[in-house]
């Protein structure tokens, strides 16, 4: 039998994480951060010294390296916080750095990568019942989930939440500065070629521009319940 999927997806800042944490914690599922996996791309590229303005060369270097490096997430501690490594080595924090929020939108744009990621996306869901978050969950990598959500919040509101993140890592940066970046990567998710954001005609859609974690979280145990 096919282990239980929730697949979590909306735009940055839509609360995903801290969702997809909290409900995968209450559940003992694996959270499963596909962001994260692709930022690990992303950080790779940027250690290897690869090229990011040869778009020609770039596909084929990044897809190659997709499949090379191993990409693992540690067991929750006790806030359901996991942890992700690069070969090994732990990069939760780098990965959140300016320099990959950045890179990290147009690496997720590359079909070979996507393809890459796809296998093994989909291999973790077999293997364990989970909550994976992402963009492209509900319909591509798991169109099967037993549940699906999509989140979503103003533009306003999803900024003031990154800039937060932002400093409390010690980034410089605006309201403004966030909005606009923020702003550029929707429109790369939405408008890509493959596997754009988009919410599955299946998915349930909250808003949570006025909603604590908690509650998000609470809604979306309470639709659980009703499906399985
Ligand atoms: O944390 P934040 O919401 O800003 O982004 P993230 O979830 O870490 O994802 C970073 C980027 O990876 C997104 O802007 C997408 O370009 C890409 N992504 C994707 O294409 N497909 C996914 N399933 C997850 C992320």
């Amino acid at each position: 039998m096919a282990k239980k999927a929730i697949a979590i997806d909306g735009p940055s800042g839509a609360g995903k994480s801290t969702t997809a944490r909290m409900l995968a914690r209450e559940l003992g599922y694996k959270y499963i951060d596909t962001g994260a996996m692709y930022r690990a791309v992303a950080l790779a590229g940027l250690r290897e010294g690869l090229d990011f303005d040869n778009e020609e060369e770039l596909a084929g270097k990044l897809t190659a390296l997709a499949e090379e490096i191993e990409i693992n997430f540690s067991s929750p501690d006790r806030k359901g916080r996991v942890e992700i490594f690069l070969d090994g080595e732990n990069v939760t924090e780098e990965i959140r750095k300016l320099k990959v929020d950045q890179l990290v939108s147009r690496v997720a744009s590359i079909a070979g990568v996507r393809e890459v990621m796809l296998t093994k996306q989909r291999e973790l869901a077999r293997n364990q019942p989970v909550v994976m978050d992402g963009r492209d969950i509900g319909t591509r990598v798991l169109p099967d989930a037993d549940l699906k959500i999509f989140l979503t919040a103003s533009l306003k509101i999803r900024a003031r939440r990154r800039l937060r993140d932002h400093h409390a890592q010690g980034d410089k940066i605006t309201l403004e500065e966030v909005e606009e970046r923020l702003r550029k990567r929707d429109t790369r998710d939405r408008e890509r070629a493959h596997s754009p954001l988009r919410r599955a005609a299946d998915a349930f859609e909250i808003n949570t521009d006025e909603k604590e974690p908690e509650q998000v979280v609470r809604e979306i145990r309470d639709l659980f319940r009703e499906v399985v």
